[in-house]
């Protein structure tokens, strides 16, 4: 059923990222993937929009780019079913939503079913959809944050990898807190790439397997750098 991490991959893990904008959580892939550890390789950046920043951080790291633009497709089917024609032709093991802002229709997300990651800017399930930082100010939250999850045909609903929190503060506004939201964006994000390449996450079911163990609901709870299963 689920083409899922079948472990170990022979050379290093091939990775397709798909975004629509600024790319800053591309940038922390690039530059993660560019490190002499690393065990993922950024094959191609695809872009909904040719005026997306992240475009100009793929070229200038070297990654070949393209630009799919839904507006030259008359359905949502013809768009997503061109857009796996352009991954599929880099053979890719995991394909990464980096603020790739389009609705994915079911087929899509079946083709990569076990291997489509995205990021969301709330602590799934809490705040499904947009907004996400001022609908936590209006809620009166104390805590905030973000979680990487795999893709299902449920819209921010599959199975969640790696959450990490921030405290909110009393003058935030949804700009300051959308700010330090990312910063652990850009921790978590690299972090269950690693995870992938590594062969040692794994969806199995509405569930996340990592290292042969089940996740809870939320995933794993991030704990900084000195986290013992962040590395
Ligand atoms: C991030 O906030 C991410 O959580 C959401 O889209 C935004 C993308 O930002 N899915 P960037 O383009 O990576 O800077």
């Amino acid at each position: 059923m689920n083409e899922l991490n079948k472990g170990p991959l022979a050379g290093p893990c091939r990775v397709v990222v798909l975004i629509s904008g600024s790319g800053s959580n591309l940038q922390a892939l690039l530059d993660d993937a560019a490190g002499i550890s690393s065990e993922y390789s950024i094959e191609a950046v695809i872009s909904n929009k040719a005026d997306a920043f992240g475009l100009t951080r793929a070229r200038k790291a070297g990654v070949e780019t393209q630009v799919l633009s839904h507006r030259d497709y008359g359905d949502r089917e013809s768009f997503d079913q061109a857009l796996i024609e352009s991954i599929d032709a880099y053979q890719p093991d995991l394909v990464i939503l980096a603020g790739f802002m389009r609705i994915l229709t079911p087929g899509f997300v079946r083709h990569y079913s076990g291997r489509l990651l995205n990021i969301h800017p709330s602590l799934l399930p809490k705040y499904q959809g947009l907004h996400t930082h001022q609908r936590a100010l209006d809620a009166g939250d104390s805590e905030h944050g973000v979680t990487v999850h795999f893709v299902t045909e449920e819209l921010d609903g599959g199975p969640a990898i790696i959450q990490a929190s921030v405290p909110v503060l009393a003058d935030d506004t949804a700009e300051t807190l959308a700010q330090r939201v990312q910063v652990q964006e850009h921790k978590i994000y690299p972090l269950a790439a690693r995870w992938f390449a590594q062969g040692r996450l794994r969806m199995v079911g509405d569930r996340t397997e990592l290292n042969g163990e089940l996740l809870p609901r939320n995933g794993h709870r991030y704990h900084g750098a000195e986290d013992p299963v962040a590395e």
